[in-house]
């Protein structure tokens, strides 16, 4: 893409950045690094055309359904269109849905952002709600049958939890040797410096999963079978949980039936509360394989309030780690040794998470928190432009820039013009 008109207002430049990063009917995280359609980038992008454009908005969340699989799931990426530049690509995937795919899912935040478009102009938006109703349900409905450990929901790929090297899947990663994962090419180094990246200790083990998983024919009830890698999240249970009542929400709406969703809200909210970590003063992951906890404060561990729990238990551990890091919510707790301030999703903090808990924060009620956050958000923005990540520490802009789900929560929350979330 073009570099942006740094003289034109910064919601122009946001709007700017989703066009142009618009390859017709959805978006690009950002150009060069990710030349495809992202799950939960793509919702976050919807979030942000209906800022401005309610139909373009629909049809973000639209095209991610039509990659949907028979048995429900909805896959992390959609190679509409070959793009070379990218490893792994489909062909290592090698998955069987209606368009070329990954062959797992990420966090599912759709059906919040689209009860949000819905809800600015019902009137319009309900054929098409009464359409991708039955698919959302389709998809929460797999989360259930192949993620759950009693209501909290797992990954089966440190991919799915969008928190891709996240400091949580360290022991459960340990535990697994890569044999046999042969050479491979990585693209994201040409795009990005390697000391923001994954390791290559990592990637071996992010490829052998995938292999894995492609020679099972990435059926989830063999794969279920001697899992190699099982960790109960909270960025999935808490966004499934609040997904949930969001779909609750729109099948009242639209006078669909409920039972079914409100006993999965039942079992989430059990699941939800199984993350509690006393030992930390905060919510943390679980590896399901042997029970061990991973004693991580993340970021993830920030969306109980946005999951609808009044949680005032974490505020502590949420005041202590923003008062350590004032650029938005880390990844990772800085007072931990091995915090690493530009690396990923171990340590610098993301924009579009960042909205997610000042959401939360501000429907429990802890208004100053959610504010402050707002501020220190649309500041980092407004001050380096609409990257990736930032470092918490010192405000460092890292990552890809112009990227689509930044611009959209600049439009949707963090701009003095957004309107009330
Ligand atoms: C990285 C992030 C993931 C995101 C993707 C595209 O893999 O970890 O959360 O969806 O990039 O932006």
């Amino acid at each position: 893409m073009r570099d942006l008109d740094t003289t034109s207002s910064p919601d122009d430049q946001a709007r700017a950045i989703l066009t142009g990063n618009d390859r017709g009917g959805y978006t690009v995280p950002t150009a060069g690094l990710y030349p495809y359609q992202w799950n939960w980038d793509s919702a976050f992008a919807a979030l942000g055309f209906a800022t401005f454009d309610i139909d373009r908005a629909w049809a973000e969340v639209e095209t991610l359904f039509t990659g949907q699989w028979k048995n429900g799931m909805v896959p992390h990426i959609l190679f509409h269109k070959p793009d070379p530049g990218y490893f792994p690509g489909p062909d290592v995937w090698g998955c069987h849905g209606p368009i070329p795919s990954s062959g797992i899912s990420q966090p599912p935040v759709a059906a919040t952002f689209i009860r949000h478009i819905f809800d600015a102009d019902p009137d319009r938006g309900r054929a098409r709600l009464e359409a991708l109703f039955p698919k959302l349900t389709a998809w929460h409905q797999w989360f259930m049958n192949w993620r759950s450990d009693e209501g909290a929901i797992c990954i089966t790929h440190p991919w799915e939890a969008g928190r891709d090297n996240a400091p949580d899947w360290d022991g459960a990663m340990a535990a697994i040797t890569p044999d046999g994962v042969g050479e491979y090419q990585r693209r994201d180094l040409g795009h990005v410096d390697a000391a923001m990246r994954p390791t290559k200790e990592d990637y071996d083990r992010y490829i052998w999963l995938v292999q894995r998983g492609r020679r099972l024919g990435w059926n989830e009830a063999k794969l279920a079978e001697a899992r190699p890698f099982m960790v109960a999240d909270p960025t999935m249970t808490f966004v499934l949980m609040r997904a949930n009542t969001d779909l609750l929400a729109m099948a009242k709406a639209i006078g669909q039936p409920t039972d079914e969703i409100e006993a999965w809200a039942h079992t989430l909210t059990q699941g939800a509360a199984s993350l509690w970590n006393a030992d930390i003063g905060a919510f943390d992951s679980r590896n399901v394989l042997t029970g061990v906890r991973t004693g991580t404060v993340s970021n993830a561990s920030f969306l109980c309030w946005y999951a609808g729990l009044e949680a005032s238990e974490a505020l502590p551990a949420f005041d202590r780690i923003a008062a350590a890091a004032p650029f938005g919510v880390p990844s990772y707790d800085p007072a931990a040794a091995n915090f690493d301030s530009r690396r990923y999703w171990r340590g610098p903090s993301w924009p579009m998470l960042n909205m997610a808990i000042a959401w939360g924060l501000s429907e429990q009620g802890y208004t100053d928190r959610a504010e402050a956050l707002r501020a220190s958000t649309a500041d980092l923005l407004t001050r380096h432009g609409f990257y990736e990540y930032f470092d918490p520490t010192d405000g460092h802009p890292a990552g890809g820039s112009n990227f689509t789900w930044t611009a959209a929560i600049w439009l949707a929350w963090a701009s003095p013009n957004a309107g009330d979330a």
